[in-house]
């Protein structure tokens, strides 16, 4: 599918994906659930690179969460190595794509590998100019906020914020996401239709997109199908139709 007719500022500035569904995938073709993460892998990269093709300024991907350490073990492991390999492998890809890396998330629980590569890559596309690509990597909202509230609340004790002071740009600075926009549209593949602790202040206005199809394989036309989907929709931002005219 292509893209119905917009202006460039109409498009969503922010797209962040819950990529769900690669077990399933995998299994239903009656593979290990572990090559479906290596059909994700390359699913990240068509759906990358067609945001790049698009323009689309922040792209969020939700690779890891806080609540995936608990898989077994050597489903953690073959995630992990799959992230080195791939950021070894795509370093030069992003580069060319003007695609700039940055990650989210409790990033100093990651194994040390993994850190280093993740910290090689970032500083190598930190100055491309193109799609900010950000991987939320052992990544957990509640968690997020949390670190946002003790975060704030030292600085009420120690008196450099004023309680009366603390709104929403305040609580913006001290989240992950605080260089990020807010999320314009939320895609999550796979049929599951719940947020699972992904972004939730972030995704306040977001329009929200569910899809049945399993995310390797997701690509550029399903991307398109989701940007049109959302090119659709009315945001009114709690107004009514008839204020927006
Ligand atoms: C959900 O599928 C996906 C994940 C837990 C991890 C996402 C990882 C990738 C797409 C691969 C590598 C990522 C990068 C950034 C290169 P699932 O295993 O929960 O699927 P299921 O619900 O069918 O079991």
């Amino acid at each position: 599918m292509s893209l119905k007719k917009f202006n460039t500022e109409e498009l969503p500035q922010h797209i962040a994906v819950i990529m769900d569904g690669n077990g399933r995938w995998a299994q239903k073709q009656g593979k290990n659930r572990l090559l479906g993460h290596e059909a994700g892998a390359k699913a990240v990269r068509k759906t990358v690179e067609a945001a790049a093709k698009l323009g689309i300024k922040h792209l969020t991907l939700y690779a890891f969460s806080t609540e995936n350490w608990n898989r077994p073990k050597t489903e953690v492991s073959t995630l992990m190595s799959l992230l080195v390999r791939s950021l070894r492998r795509e370093l030069r890809r992003m580069t060319e794509n003007n695609i700039r890396l940055s990650a989210i998330g409790s990033l100093d629980k990651l194994p040390k590998k993994v850190h280093e590569e993740l910290v090689e890559v970032i500083e190598k596309t930190q100055s491309n100019t193109g799609t900010n690509l950000t991987l939320a990597l052992s990544y957990g909202a509640r968690e997020e906020i949390k670190q946002a509230i003790v975060d704030i609340s030292r600085k009420v004790k120690n008196s450099i914020i004023n309680v009366e002071n603390i709104d929403e740009t305040i609580i913006n600075e001290h989240l992950y996401t605080q260089h990020l926009p807010d999320v314009d549209l939320l895609i999550r593949t796979s049929g599951e239709v719940r947020i699972s602790n992904f972004l939730l202040w972030q995704i306040a206005y977001a329009e929200l997109y569910f899809t049945d199809v399993m995310w390797p394989e997701f690509d550029e036309h399903e991307l398109h199908q989701a940007i049109n989907s959302y090119l659709k929709r009315e945001r009114r931002f709690g107004k009514t139709s008839e204020q927006l005219t």
